[in-house]
């Protein structure tokens, strides 16, 4: 039985790895840590809440104290780290807190695993320890459009100040393998889709915006390229990586799906406008899209100034974790983004209840303000 630690689970991927998680393991002991920032919701536990073996913990991955408190008293053997900071636009307009939770904050984990597990160990008292690091294609940096794909070997050359913080804790991670011996292993993987995703990244944001009948804001000439993978075949990819991944190792997750921003956006034009225009309870629900009163959703689309230092494509070569582990991505981007579509159809109060501001209200009332500056 594992003893589990998973940062930033109340976000979109850590909360969709700790649902994979009891589902494929319902005997392991997990707990989240989260401080609840503007991206960490309660309401993706909510169906885990009630778990054996499940519990949430409000607090920093800063505070070293508090974690090397829950790594003694819970006997922690495995860390699964996603908590960050993860937005590249908010990290142009204010770098400061992808600086302290994204390089301060692995490295006070790190400084917990090793204080706490490398005591264990040299006391002989415990083995088998593990901090897995989930990292991004972006500390990569940029493709040409004839480039290969990334690979693990591939220099970092991150661009933007999110992608330069996770690069800086990629780094951390690596040097407290080298150094002190910790167990750990790295994973960098592309852009993630699927329920629970906060609606500031393209595919929610665009989503809900088609639903409001509001502009969908293309950056630039909207030809820049990610390399799309469902949430779920990633869980599954950290998955592996905790079962036969080798220590100090990083392994590239990717989905094999490299489509250009302007295509993805279309694509949800075109699947949203036949399924409204086929149902007319969505078109009660949402009056203002275009395909309520018979138009395309594509009407909405207006290219707006470029984010600065864009990324022009990434494109991840998922080879080694393949060959090594037997990874394979399973779900199709198309069963991927109808499943998506329809669980944002589905859980309408979720979204509408983060944009409207109830959900930070209530999280207040439960908690108080934390230290929840990016609201
Ligand atoms: P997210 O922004 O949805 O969630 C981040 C979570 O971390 C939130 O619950 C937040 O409350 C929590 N958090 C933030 N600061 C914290 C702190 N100081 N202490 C404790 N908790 C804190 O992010 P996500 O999209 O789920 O990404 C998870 C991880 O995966 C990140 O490390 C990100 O860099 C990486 N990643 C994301 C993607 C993607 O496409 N979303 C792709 C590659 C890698
Ligand atoms: O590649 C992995 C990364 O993917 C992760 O490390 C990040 O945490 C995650 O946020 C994501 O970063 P991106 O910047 O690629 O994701 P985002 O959803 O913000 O943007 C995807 C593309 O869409 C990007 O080229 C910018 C563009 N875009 C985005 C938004 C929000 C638009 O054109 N309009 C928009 O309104």
């Amino acid at each position: 039985m594992r003893k589990m630690l998973v940062t930033g689970g109340a976000g979109f991927i850590g909360a969709n790895f700790v649902h994979y998680w009891t589902r494929h393991h319902p005997e392991d002991r997990l707990t989240v840590l989260d401080s609840l920032t503007y991206a960490g919701n309660l309401e993706n536990l909510r169906g885990v809440k009630d778990h054996p073996g499940f519990s949430f913990i409000r607090g920093d991955i800063c505070d070293q104290a508090l974690v090397e408190q829950i790594l003694r008293e819970r006997t922690v053997d495995t860390i699964v780290h996603f908590a960050a900071e993860s937005h590249v636009d908010r990290s142009i307009h204010g770098p400061d807190e992808f600086i302290r939770t994204n390089i301060t904050g692995t490295h006070s984990l790190l400084k917990a695993a090793r204080q706490v597990w490398l005591e264990e160990r040299s006391s002989g008292r415990k083995n088998g320890h593990r901090f897995h690091h989930v990292s991004t294609d972006e500390v990569y940096g940029s493709l040409g459009p004839d480039d290969p794909a990334f690979t693990e070997k591939t220099p970092y050359a991150p661009n933007s100040p999110y992608a330069a913080s996770k690069a800086a804790s990629d780094h951390l991670v690596r040097a407290y393998h080298h150094t002190y011996g910790l167990d750990v292993t790295t994973s960098n993987c592309s852009n993630n889709y699927g329920p629970y995703q906060f609606p500031e990244k393209l595919i929610p944001l665009m989503l809900i915006n088609i639903l409001a009948g509001k502009p969908l804001p293309v950056y630039g000439d909207g030809l820049n390229i990610r390399d799309w993978l469902h949430v779920e075949d990633h869980c599954r990819g950290i998955e592996l990586i905790l079962k036969k991944g080798r220590p100090g190792e990083v392994y590239n997750i990717g989905g094999n799906t490299e489509l250009t921003n302007i295509e993805i956006i279309r694509i949800l034009c075109s699947l949203l406008d036949r399924k409204i225009a086929s149902d007319e309870d969505l078109r009660k629900r949402f009056p203002d899209s275009p395909a309520a009163v018979g138009k395309s959703s594509t009407s909405l689309i207006s290219y707006v100034k470029d984010r600065p230092g864009h990324d022009r494509r990434y494109a991840i070569d998922p080879s080694k974790t393949m060959a090594e582990l037997g990874y394979m991505p399973e779900i199709t981007f198309e069963k991927g983004l109808r499943d998506t579509l329809m669980w944002y159809l589905e859980n309408e109060a979720w979204w509408r209840s983060i944009l409207d501001g109830t959900y930070r209200q209530w999280i207040r009332q439960q908690y108080g303000r934390g230290r929840d500056r990016t609201e």
